[in-house]
């Protein structure tokens, strides 16, 4: 097992990654977040494969716990869900000398950690990343929240986990899609913030894809330290942080625009190339950083362009809407170099026009 540190002075934790770390869950939890009861909130897909394994591990270490599920998918991810939850943990007299389990995807960990932050005006909680999306990205920061039909994530809260235990062997039962769309995800940040991991994604692709689990466990703990190191500095995304949404301004606004048929890591793989595309054509980037970022994209199955029939007025429209947008103003994270990008909003905007228009990733 390995851990590392989330830096945030009294509100520091832990994560830990490896394998088997399901199995020592309850020792884990009784270490560093001791209580009553735990409710363990899961969508009903990863109930059905790990809620009993879950609750097992607690039994072991003679902690109590109880299973609340909802529908998987992002559809569930509203406030009339949390309202749900909330209510039948009161029904079983969940108080706030207890705490929540995130155990699943970014939906669950989303949900789960809103709740956290708000049931009894807040109890503690422990993300589970089931995804590898969860794992490398979602469960680590403390974002949480949900959707409202004016759009994603719209209402949430910044509400830090007391631990982060990351079972990377549970990455063995995820669909195909879902697990590369979460290698979106890891290539930006090896695109976005670190050259010589970019690179070892490139050399070690077989052993990945084959889900080496040596491999899976050294790519979850790079990718989770480069994310602490940006949260140590920036926890509620007033500057620096704003480097992770590399690919997100025109990743995000093309799943909207597929009314999410796309997977997020899909779209933000289209929306690094798109990037990519655009500081070239500002003179912020060489050629060479768009084509190594769209090689390595490709060589993992990505996406790297915007689909045709995807309506690009429509998707200026939802970037221009993007929560992302400050006093009107939007900001893109535009690569400068491999593993190195640069937050502005001085776009030439007959070069975005380009950008969406012809489509093109060389
Ligand atoms: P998800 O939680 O819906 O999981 C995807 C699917 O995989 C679901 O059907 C789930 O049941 C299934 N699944 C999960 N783990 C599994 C496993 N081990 N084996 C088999 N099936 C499994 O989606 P996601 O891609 O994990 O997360 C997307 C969400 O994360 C979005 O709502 C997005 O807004 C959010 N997100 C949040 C942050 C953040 O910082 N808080 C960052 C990125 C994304
Ligand atoms: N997923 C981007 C962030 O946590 O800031």
């Amino acid at each position: 097992m390995h851990t590392l540190t989330v830096g945030l002075g009294e509100r520091s934790y832990p994560i830990h990654i490896g394998s088997a770390i399901l199995t020592r869950l309850g020792h884990l939890l009784k270490e560093t977040l001791p209580a009553h009861r735990y409710a363990v909130i899961s969508d009903n897909r990863v109930a059905t494969l790990y809620g009993a394994q879950v609750l097992q591990a607690l039994q072991a270490a003679q902690l109590e716990g109880e299973l609340f599920t909802f529908p998987a998918g992002e559809a569930s991810k509203h406030l009339a869900s949390i309202e749900q939850l909330a209510g039948s943990m009161a029904q079983r007299g969940f108080d706030r000398g207890d705490a929540i389990l995130a155990l699943g995807g970014g939906v669950s960990g989303d949900m789960a950690g809103f709740l956290a932050a708000i049931y009894m005006r807040g109890i503690p909680f422990a993300q589970v990343p089931t995804t590898l999306l969860a794992q490398v990205d979602s469960s680590v920061g403390g974002k949480t929240g949900v959707d409202i039909p004016e759009g994603k994530n719209l209402i949430g809260a910044f509400y830090q986990p007391r631990l982060v235990l990351i079972d990377t062997d549970v990455l063995q039962t995820l669909p195909e899609n879902e697990f590369l769309a979460g290698m979106g995800e890891v290539i930006k940040y090896g695109a976005g913030l670190d050259a010589d991991f970019f690179n070892y994604l490139g050399r070690h692709r077989e052993q990945i894809l084959s889900l080496d689990p040596a491999q899976l466990s050294s790519i979850v703990s790079h990718c989770c330290a480069l994310k602490a190191k940006v949260v140590e500095q920036d926890e509620r995304e007033g500057g620096r942080r704003r480097v992770l949404n590399f690919g997100h301004t025109i990743g995000h606004a093309v799943e909207a625009a597929s009314d999410y048929s796309l997977l997020h890591g899909f779209a933000v793989a289209i929306g690094m190339c798109a990037v990519a595309d655009l500081a070239v054509r500002c003179g912020y980037a060489p050629t060479s950083v768009q084509e190594e970022i769209t090689t390595l994209l490709q060589a993992y199955g990505l996406p790297t362009t915007i689909p045709e029939a995807l309506n690009r007025e429509r998707i200026t429209t939802f970037m221009q809407a993007d929560k992302k947008s400050i006093g009107r103003r939007l900001f893109f994270v535009l690569p400068t170099a491999l593993g190195q990008v640069n937050i502005t909003d001085q776009i030439d905007s007959a070069a975005l026009a380009q950008v969406l228009a012809c489509n093109k990733t060389a």
